[in-house]
């Protein structure tokens, strides 16, 4: 058999780690080695499989859709196009009126920056310390720290970063050239930063009290992660400009950015556009994630979470510096974070990394308490 973790390594330019195996298959809650060993998934891909791998009903949605048309450019209608951003419209609510539809997070991002400047004339933004956005020029901009950013300074425009959850630092560095404040409700990259109860809806005030605009990057929170759709629902404020992505399209590459009926006004045809935006393929993907967030599945986020908090709590280690989060985005912090998860991936469960010390755990929302279970059992054994 080849060496595929070798070929990889040779002809794929090296940007990401190297986790040093090679998975071929996915079924449930595992993903499996060439050899057939499996690995207990708790990151979903960075947040995207959110149905576990091969469900069947979102591998029948896609495969039905591929054979009947995948791709269909943007200057058409499409039925599964225009029912996709309808549901999605509704699903999000809060004023938001109309979708412009992309492949990634960055892409959502970009736009989502591309249409504050478009509806306000302005080019200064505020985001967040330890703010993660995506790697495109317009979204790194946003990012914060120099780790991903000095090579290629200087950026665009013009950004000023404030602390996360901080509503003070945000009213006071609004000047009256800004255009929007960028916030994630909760960090996920960075951390696993929860702001305190409120936050949004006290940013909410503040940007219409100094006439900015408010983008929700929910590209992590979003799709049910943490419980409720959109993790700013819980908040109940009203939306400018809200971006989605990771698993939107259960699985398809798909980035969202949601726009209030203001701003898709100031929006000129053919200023923004993306040959694969708005596939119908993704946007079938779309259709069958919303069936799947139903009630049921956002409460099992809910309890599930909240259980595997709680176990996370009960582990006795001076190892362990805090466990955050919300639903299914759970943080723990630990003093040696990278030969922990090393220890997991030995003990065949993948999780990933945050911020400078966090084991971060992204479970598809199928995961069940025996899963938890098997994955605390074997922290407190290797912690
Ligand atoms: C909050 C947030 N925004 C944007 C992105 C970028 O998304 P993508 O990697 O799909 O470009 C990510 C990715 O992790 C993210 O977590």
């Amino acid at each position: 058999m080849k060496n595929y973790l070798f070929l990889q390594q040779q002809f794929v330019v090296n940007t990401y780690v190297n986790r040093g195996l090679n998975l071929v298959r996915g079924e449930g809650m595992y993903l499996y080695d060439e050899k057939g060993n499996k690995y207990l998934d708790l990151m979903s891909n960075y947040g995207v499989n959110i149905f576990g791998h091969n469900n069947p009903n979102i591998t029948k949605s896609l495969i039905e859709q591929f054979s009947r048309l995948p791709v269909l450019h943007g200057s058409f209608a499409n039925d599964m196009r225009a029912e996709s951003a309808f549901q999605l419209v509704k699903k999000c609510g809060g004023g938001l009126s109309q979708v412009y539809f992309s492949n990634s997070g960055a892409e959502a991002v970009e736009a989502a920056l591309k249409f504050a400047v478009l509806a306000t004339g302005k080019k200064k933004f505020i985001a967040c310390k330890h703010s993660y956005h995506g790697k495109t020029l317009g979204a790194l901009s946003a990012t914060h720290g120099d780790k991903y950013k000095k090579m290629f300074s200087p950026l665009l425009w013009n950004f000023k970063f404030i602390e996360h959850g901080e509503i003070e630092a945000l009213e006071k560095n609004i000047s009256k050239d800004v255009a929007a404040f960028i916030v994630e409700p909760i960090q996920g990259e960075g951390g696993i930063f929860t702001p305190p109860i409120n936050y949004l809806r006290k940013v909410r005030k503040v940007c219409d009290k100094h006439g900015i605009l408010l983008i929700l990057d929910e590209i992590q929170t979003g799709c049910g992660r943490t419980g409720t759709f959109l993790a700013s629902q819980s908040s109940e404020v009203d939306y400018d400009i809200v971006c989605l992505g990771k698993g939107l399209a259960g699985g398809i590459p798909v980035g969202a950015t949601l726009v209030s009926k203001k701003i898709a006004t100031q929006i000129p045809k053919q200023i923004h556009t993306s040959t694969f935006g708005g596939n119908p393929l993704a946007a079938s993907g779309i259709i069958a994630t919303l069936e799947f967030l139903n009630e049921n599945t956002l409460n099992h986020v809910k309890k599930i979470g909240s259980y595997f908090i709680d176990q996370l709590r009960t582990i006795q280690s001076d190892q362990i510096v805090e466990v955050r989060g919300a639903g299914l985005m759970i943080g723990l912090a630990v003093k040696d974070r990278n030969s922990l998860l090393k220890e997991l991936q030995k003990n065949h469960i993948l999780a990933i990394p945050a911020g400078d010390d966090v084991v971060r755990f992204l479970p598809p929302f199928i995961v069940e308490k025996k899963h938890v279970d098997e994955v605390i059992k074997v922290l407190k054994r290797v912690i």
